[in-house]
């Protein structure tokens, strides 16, 4: 079954084919990080509205790199939630004119979902149940996937999101949006242990992260340092974010640890945008290894928002007979 996805729910208007949820045929990511980068964050009017001016171009571009026209699809796919409203009404209203144009299915996809649906494209020897550990831009959730639309939340973030508390750190260190990736490079040149910082917990909520408190001790680490007449140097940036991405690398694999140790070892899904971190990896790789549990990281060209992970997540869906009509809205928050 070929499906064609589409996925707007932030700053990137995307579109792929996939075919039985494992195999991606093409895909297009249009990036709107170039426009977004100078007001430091996403606006989410302008994003609204870059996604309709791209949304065609992009469908057409994956159609193309897929080989393949609209005939040759089985059902269209969409992210319907969770996101910036206007961005995923985009796609949504797209998505249900063509797929009623064409009288094809129309297949609504949970982004988070499709974020730990990257890894069935690469993969194929994950299949559920499993533990998915989806860490990105704005969620950071641990999750029991005991069936492929079958989801049970077993810890979230309660303010921050890992990502977030990653560009929020990279900007007071003077690294362009989104500073995630560059936070990576800057962290291997700096000590991890230089600065002490701790994400600490929730009380009664032994799976869930806060990480608020962390970025606030290295905005205050910063400020202090300009206060004194100090401009930090490369050395201090470094150290700086080293410690961050170290103290929340730790928040992570504690609940991971905790979670193996209480429930056995299992196979675990690590996804989302801050999945392509370096240290993550690498920590959540020592986790596994430690108990014996086998981990599955998705490549870093799929960590990231894109639509090949909707038209994985889409086929199992529509197998479990989940499609919409007409009346399909989008949802700015929805539970997993
Ligand atoms: O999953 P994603 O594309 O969007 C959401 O669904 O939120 O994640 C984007 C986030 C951004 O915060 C970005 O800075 C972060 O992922 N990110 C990274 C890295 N690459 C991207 N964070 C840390 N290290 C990276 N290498
Ligand atoms: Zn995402």
């Amino acid at each position: 079954m070929k499906i064609l996805a589409i996925e707007s729910s932030c700053d990137e208007t995307a579109a792929a084919v996939a075919e039985d949820g494992r195999k991606l045929i093409a895909g297009t990511v249009a990036s709107q990080i170039d426009i977004h980068a100078k007001y430091g964050g996403v606006v989410p009017e302008i994003a609204s509205r870059a996604h309709a001016e791209a949304i065609c171009g992009v469908v057409s571009s994956a159609l193309e790199g897929a080989g393949l026209g609209l005939e040759d699809i089985d059902a269209i796919a969409v992210t319907y939630a969770p996101g910036l409203i206007g961005a995923l009404l985009t796609g949504v209203s797209y998505a249900k004119g063509l797929a009623f144009a064409s009288g094809k299915p129309l297949i609504p996809v949970h982004h988070i979902r499709g974020h730990v649906a990257a890894n069935y494209l690469v993969h194929p020897e994950l299949k559920p149940p499993f533990l998915a550990l989806v860490v990105s831009g704005g969620h950071t959730s641990l999750m029991k996937v005991a069936d492929y639309t079958e989801y049970s939340l077993v810890g979230c973030a309660r303010d921050d999101a890992a990502g977030e508390a990653f560009d929020k750190c990279a900007r007071v260190l003077g690294l362009p949006y989104p500073g995630g990736a560059a936070m990576d490079k800057l962290a291997s040149l700096g000590d991890p242990l230089k600065y002490r910082f701790n994400a600490g917990s929730v009380d009664g909520a032994e799976y869930d992260f806060t990480f608020s408190g962390l970025k606030t001790a290295v905005i205050n680490l910063v400020h202090g340092e300009l206060q004194r007449g100090r401009e930090p140097d490369e050395a201090f940036r470094a150290d700086v974010a080293a410690s961050f991405t170290h103290a929340l690398v730790t928040a992570v694999t504690s609940r991971l640890e905790k979670y193996i140790l209480h429930s056995g070892a299992c196979d675990i899904a690590l996804a989302g945008g801050v999945a392509a971190n370096s240290h993550l990896r690498r920590a959540v790789g020592e986790t596994a290894e430690k108990y014996g549990a086998r981990l599955f990281l998705p490549p870093l060209s799929l960590c990231g928002d894109n639509a090949a992970m909707i038209a994985s997540q889409a086929y199992y869906e529509y197998l479990a007979g989940v499609t919409a009509g007409p009346e399909l809205n989008a949802c700015a928050t929805k539970a997993v």
